[in-house]
This record gives structure tokens, C-alpha cells and sequence, in this order.
């Protein structure tokens, strides 16, 4: 085994409402390309950990990514039909041509998955094995409540896209404590109100 680079951060990412809304009947609530392509920008080519339902609402592995599914129950994935979810976030950059966000190509080679733990910690640690094989220095948790939840005490970076209004919701993001984090930037995005989107606003978090 390779000796795992003691800079690989874990971090989170993760859309949610100003009520820490997340989903609702395993899906997500609202329909914003900017915040997909904002989430491929950040996570394209390094692994990626969600929980099975999470897996599930994609239906298939996000390329150019490792993607790691933890489950207590699942001794094998199934072989899924890919979501409407996981098409609008293959599409994401498409979309939204005027934005600044720049998304790297896919990168090829990049074995996708889906790779099963049982649980986040052996998960976690094969993340960052290949992170290091890739010469990647972060890994993600990608979702959803449960494993945001889970991981939140010793996630080092949050990347939070939070809407300026509450959702009604059955999963949300765990409440956490402001000053234990030092915003490193914070970008906010105009409302549309046509589209029915409201203003939002990427924050990078670290921890103190
Ligand atoms: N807004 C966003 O940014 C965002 C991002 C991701 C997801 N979401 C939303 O979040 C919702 C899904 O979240 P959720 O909380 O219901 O489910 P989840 O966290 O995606 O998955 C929960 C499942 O993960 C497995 N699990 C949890 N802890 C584990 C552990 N310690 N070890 C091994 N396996 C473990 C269990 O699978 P088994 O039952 O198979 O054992 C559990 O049922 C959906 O609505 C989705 O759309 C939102």
C-alpha cells in the first residue's frame, strides 16, 4: 500500500437551504445548473463518498471520478438506470455559458466505480489512497444527511451552496457552529426570479 500524503483534506459539499434543507422523497428540491456545475468544477477528478441512498437518486457513478457508496445492508451494488439527477449533472456544463465557473475535462482513466464500504471509515481511508495515486490532495463526501451528519466532526472543508429561503424538506444538512469555521469565500448569485431560483451564495468553509 502507498503511504497516504497526510494533506489530503476531507471535505464536504453539499446545496442547502437557509433552513438546511437538503432533499425531499430522495431527491433534490430545487433545479439550480449553476450550483451542478459548481459541484463538477470543485469535485471532477478526485473521489467522491456518498451514502447508498444518495447512490441511488444518480442511478449510476459521476464520471471522471472514483465514486465510493457506503451501505451496511448492500453486499453488492445494482446495476442502475442513470437518473434524471444524474443526467442534469452530467449536463451541467452546458449550461449557464456566461457563468466563470470552469470545469476541467473529464479526465480519462479515472477508474469511476461505484466502489462499496461498508463503512466510512474504510471508505474514507480508500478515498484517500486513491487520491494519492491520482496526486489529488482532497477528497468529498457528497451526501446525504446521514453522512454529512457522520462526517461532519472531523470534516475539514465545507463547501456550502446556501439559497436564501427555506424549503420544506424530509433530509437536512447538520446545524454546525459558524465560529468554528473561517469563510475563505464567499460568492454570491443574483435571484432569477422567472426561473423561480432564488439568490444563492457559494461559501468555502475551513475549519479553525
Ligand atoms: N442538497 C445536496 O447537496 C444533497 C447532496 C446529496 C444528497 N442530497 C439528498 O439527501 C437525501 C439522501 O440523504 P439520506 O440522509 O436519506 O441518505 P444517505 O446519507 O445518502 O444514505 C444513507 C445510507 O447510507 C448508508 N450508511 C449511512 N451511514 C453509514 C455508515 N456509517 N456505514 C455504512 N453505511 C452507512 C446506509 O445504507 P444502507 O441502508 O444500505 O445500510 C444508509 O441508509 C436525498 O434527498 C438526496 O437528494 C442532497
Amino acid at each position: 500500500m502507498n503511504e497516504i500524503k497526510p494533506n489530503i483534506t476531507l471535505a464536504s459539499i453539499a446545496a442547502i437551504a437557509q433552513n438546511y434543507a437538503l432533499g425531499k422523497d430522495n431527491a433534490l428540491i430545487w433545479h439550480l445548473p449553476k450550483d451542478l456545475k459548481h459541484f463538477k468544477a470543485k469535485t471532477m477528478g478526485k473521489p467522491i463518498i456518498m451514502g447508498r441512498k444518495s447512490y441511488e437518486s444518480l442511478g449510476k457513478p459521476l464520471p471522471g471520478r472514483p465514486n465510493l457508496v457506503v451501505s451496511r445492508t448492500f453486499d453488492k451494488i445494482p446495476d442502475m438506470q442513470p437518473s434524471d439527477l444524474f443526467n442534469d449533472m452530467e449536463s451541467a456544463i452546458d449550461v449557464s455559458g456566461k457563468a466563470s465557473i470552469k470545469v476541467a475535462a473529464v479526465p480519462e482513466n479515472v477508474p469511476e466505480g461505484p466502489f462499496l464500504y461498508s463503512t466510512l471509515a474504510d471508505a474514507i481511508e480508500a478515498a484517500k489512497e486513491m487520491a494519492n495515486k491520482m496526486g489529488e490532495d482532497e477528497i468529498f463526501i457528497t451526501g446525504g444527511g446521514q453522512i454529512y451528519k457522520e462526517t461532519l466532526p472531523y470534516t475539514e472543508r465545507l463547501y456550502l451552496t446556501i439559497l436564501d429561503r427555506d424549503y420544506d424538506a424530509d433530509v437536512f444538512f447538520p446545524k454546525f457552529d459558524w465560529d468554528e469555521w473561517n469563510i475563505v469565500e464567499e460568492i454570491k448569485n443574483d435571484a432569477e426570479p422567472e426561473k423561480d431560483h432564488p439568490s444563492f451564495t457559494f461559501y468555502t468553509l475551513e475549519r479553525k
